[in-house]
């Protein structure tokens, strides 16, 4: 029995953490068993990395670092949560994977993506998401939605319109490269609409694992 890896992506302020609770909630009516999760992080030691990676005091991070402190923080979680989660049937939910890699260090921060593909085969194997939903958004409404909600910007949430541009466009790419695993969300739309669309998603979802 194997289960199914969804990841969800996007920039800041497009609604993701509430979608995947209504994505899990769907599921779990159906009778499925779900096991949310987020990067990075979705384990302890994970979770520590998290701090390391959004504390604004390390403004001046090496771009180097902040790539394998990613991965080391992914490392750790897929051999503890999510390839466990999987091989018992479980259907993962995780709050971003390595897409957000490509989108955050490859275009944000300009990292060559042969290096990030490296490391992804490295510290990955095979494993790779069954499905991904990207939640789409102009960097500009995303970053002022952030401004607006949070009291205090980590780490990424302080980086620009431009480094925000840069990761939509990287995510694009991706979204291209990849079309029948990426499904995209227009998360500039009301709540109730952008619930249709994970409506949809739902019964793409469903019908795949009463297929497998
Ligand atoms: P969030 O989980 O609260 O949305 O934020 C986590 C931040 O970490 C977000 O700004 C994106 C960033 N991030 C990366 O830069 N690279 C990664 O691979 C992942 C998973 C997240």
């Amino acid at each position: 029995m194997t289960g199914m890896f969804i990841t969800f992506e996007g920039p800041e302020g497009a609604g993701k953490s509430t979608n995947v609770y209504y994505l899990t909630n769907r599921l779990q009516e159906v009778g499925y068993s779900v096991v949310v999760t987020r990067e990075p992080g979705g384990t302890e030691l994970s979770e520590k990395i998290r701090e390391l990676l959004l504390d604004p005091s390390f403004k001046k991070m090496a771009n180097d670092t902040e790539l394998l402190l990613v991965f080391a923080a992914r490392a750790e979680h897929l051999k503890q949560v999510i390839i466990p989660a999987i091989e018992e049937g479980k259907v993962v939910i995780c709050d971003r994977f390595t897409d957000a890699t490509y989108a955050y260090q490859g275009g944000g921060r300009g990292i060559d993506i042969n290096k990030i593909a490296l490391l992804e085969r490295m510290v990955q194997g095979t494993v790779r998401p069954d499905l991904t939903l990207l939640f789409d958004l102009p960097a500009a409404v995303g970053l002022s939605r952030v401004k607006r909600n949070r009291g205090s910007l980590d780490r990424f949430e302080q980086e620009d319109l431009q480094f925000f541009g840069a990761v939509r466009e990287a995510y694009w790419q991706r979204a291209e490269k990849y079309p029948d695993i990426f499904r995209i969300i227009d998360a500039s739309q009301t709540i109730e609409k952008v619930q249709l669309q994970m409506d949809a998603c739902f019964i793409e979802i469903w019908e795949r694992l009463n297929v497998g």
